[in-house]
């Protein structure tokens, strides 16, 4: 059996346990009868993703007249990030959050949105994702011929840095001969080996463990996550490398989406259009929360000069971008900015 046919037995495993019934159909139906879409999240019931998802389910119930609803289940309860997008793919669960670094190993061209250094700040990336172009919308329908994957849009992690079990680092040497987590993609391995580190990709449900025990020294993530996860237990040294403005994405089934009637659909994207934008408002409060809960949980938070990371960093962009459309997509978001 496939590696991907044994993943898909334990996500319908897991599935299973929770009475989805329909492992083999997809879950999004007609809307005539109140279709529920499956939805799945790998953050706690705390994170702002989760808050403003469960919102979206409210509204849309309410402005569908209970035709379509969201039901979330949140902590990797279907399993990782790499399980809930085969899922989806498959029509088996119909909606997920997935990071950056999962679409780009469907299609490198995602990698650019996920490069150090092309978004500005958390408004800017807003503005680029969720207010697409043209060539945004090709990336984000790129992926529904071959997966049966439409991308939504984007929810923000806000801005990534790194965070360790044995002290503060203040450049790359400091993490010289030290295993730092990264999320499963070539670009994310490639970024840890530019901040210092050696690289462990592993799937963030396992992480904690993975801090706890040794298997790796570091991480790199939001204060939100750090916090939720409560990862600031086992690695109480949190450095700001600003490294990334980190991107989430909403993805559905395209099966799901095309069976909606024209009126659910469009009111489907406005729901949406709501639920990023409480996401964002969301998210500067939850990261003062997540510090402060943090410090009292005796976790420190360091800021440093950045620029010898900055420079690596910049680097590995430039290295990153192979393809003219790649180039587009970079440079459609950086005059964005104003500013190149
Ligand atoms: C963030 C992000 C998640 C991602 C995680 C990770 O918390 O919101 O979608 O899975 O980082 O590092 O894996």
């Amino acid at each position: 059996m496939s590696k991907k046919s044994l993943a898909m037995v334990g996500a319908c495993a897991a599935a299973a346990a929770l009475t989805l019934t329909a492992c083999s159909e997809g879950m999004g139906g007609d809307g005539e009868t109140g279709d529920i879409l499956r939805f799945s999240l790998n953050q706690t019931e705390e994170h702002p993703s989760y808050i403003a998802l469960d919102h979206f389910s409210d509204r849309l119930e309410a402005s569908t007249g209970d035709r379509w609803s969201i039901d979330i289940y949140p902590n990797e309860t279907l399993g990782a990030q790499a399980e809930a997008l085969q899922l989806v793919s498959d029509g088996i669960i119909d909606m997920a959050v997935v990071s950056g670094a999962q679409l780009a190993n469907l299609n490198q061209d995602f990698t650019v949105y996920n490069l150090p250094q092309i978004f500005e700040d958390v408004p800017h990336q807003m503005e680029v994702v969720n207010e697409p172009s043209s060539i945004t919308t090709d990336l984000f329908t790129s992926l529904e011929d071959s997966q049966n994957i439409t991308v939504l849009g984007g929810l923000t992690q806000g801005t990534r840095s790194v965070y360790t079990t044995f002290g503060p680092v203040e450049t790359p040497d400091d993490l010289a001969g030290k295993k730092m987590r990264v999320q499963e993609s070539s670009l994310n391995i490639a970024m840890a080996q530019a901040l210092g580190a050696s690289a462990t990709p592993m799937a963030f449900g396992e992480l904690y463990t993975g801090l706890q025990s040794g298997v790796v020294d570091a991480a790199e993530n939001n204060e939100v996550s750090y916090f939720t996860q409560k990862h600031f237990e086992v690695a109480p040294y949190f450095t700001y490398t600003n490294h990334l403005v980190g991107l989430d994405y909403v993805i559905i089934n395209t099966d799901t989406l095309q069976k909606m009637s024209d009126d659910d659909r469009e009111l489907f994207r406005q729901e949406w259009a709501e639920t990023w934008q409480e996401h964002t408002d969301l998210w500067e409060e939850a990261t003062q929360e997540a510090v402060q809960g943090a410090k009292d949980g005796g976790a420190t938070f360091t800021k440093i000069d950045t620029s010898r990371f900055d420079d690596r960093l910049q680097k590995l962009a430039d290295q990153s971008i192979t393809t003219d459309f790649q180039q587009a997509l970079w440079d459609d978001a950086r005059r964005q900015t104003g500013q190149d």
